[in-house]
């Protein structure tokens, strides 16, 4: 039960809708109908700006950083309650349960946005060097490419070979290979505008959908 407590917690952190407050409080739209339709700090950045973009950044990084964290503090300060092997599998599906509630939203139909900013949130309670290395990833092909959702697949491909190459625990290991194959399936309109070389530069506007 404890452990379900958990889970449904981590959901509710990562359903936390920051973008979609934004633009509904900040200037009366549904962000869900501007730009590429994710509530992520991407759109929000082409739709409303840079301080509600860098806010629902923050908010969205730290809702993943607790949810886990929770688990970590648990065990941190309660280590005889739940068996010590259920630890990395209880971090891994608190984990995934975060990415799942930002971009299948309880608050929004079960809409959202693409599980980067929460996703790395919640790698770096995985584990930080998994997430400093994903986002060395990130900032590399942004710096030469210009496209925040090129840089995002990038990370996730970058989650799973580092969790490999890191030699990570198998539960960590399984936990990239989900979370990052879900956020490239979250980007796959991204991929069809990409390939198209339609996919906008950081500055640029998208057509609305
Ligand atoms: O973080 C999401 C990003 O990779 C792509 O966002 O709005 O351009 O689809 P967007």
């Amino acid at each position: 039960i404890i452990s379900s407590l958990f889970v449904i917690a981590a959901y509710l952190f990562g359903s936390f809708p920051t973008g979609y407050l934004m633009g509904k409080y900040l200037q009366g739209i549904d962000i869900r109908e501007h730009g590429s339709g994710s509530t992520g700090a991407t759109n929000v950045l082409r739709t409303i700006g840079k301080k509600a973009a860098i806010v629902v950044l923050l908010s969205d990084i730290g809702k993943g950083a607790i949810a886990v964290s929770l688990v970590r503090f648990f065990y941190a300060y309660y280590p005889e309650i739940l068996p010590e092997t259920w630890k990395p599998w209880l971090i891994i599906i608190t984990a995934l349960a975060a990415i799942l509630g930002h971009s299948k939203s309880v608050w929004l139909n079960f809409t959202g946005g693409k599980s980067v900013a929460t996703g790395i949130g919640v790698v770096f309670l995985v584990n930080p060097w998994l997430a400093l290395g994903t986002l060395a990833t990130f900032g590399v092909t942004i710096a030469i490419f210009r496209i925040v959702s090129l840089s995002s697949i990038a990370g996730a491909i970058a989650v799973i070979v580092l969790a490999i190459i890191l030699q990570q625990p198998i539960p960590y290991i399984i936990f990239a290979s989900l979370a990052g194959g879900y956020v490239i399936i979250r980007h796959s309109t991204n991929i069809q505008r990409i390939l198209a070389g339609e996919e906008p530069k950081v500055g640029q506007s998208l057509q609305e959908n």
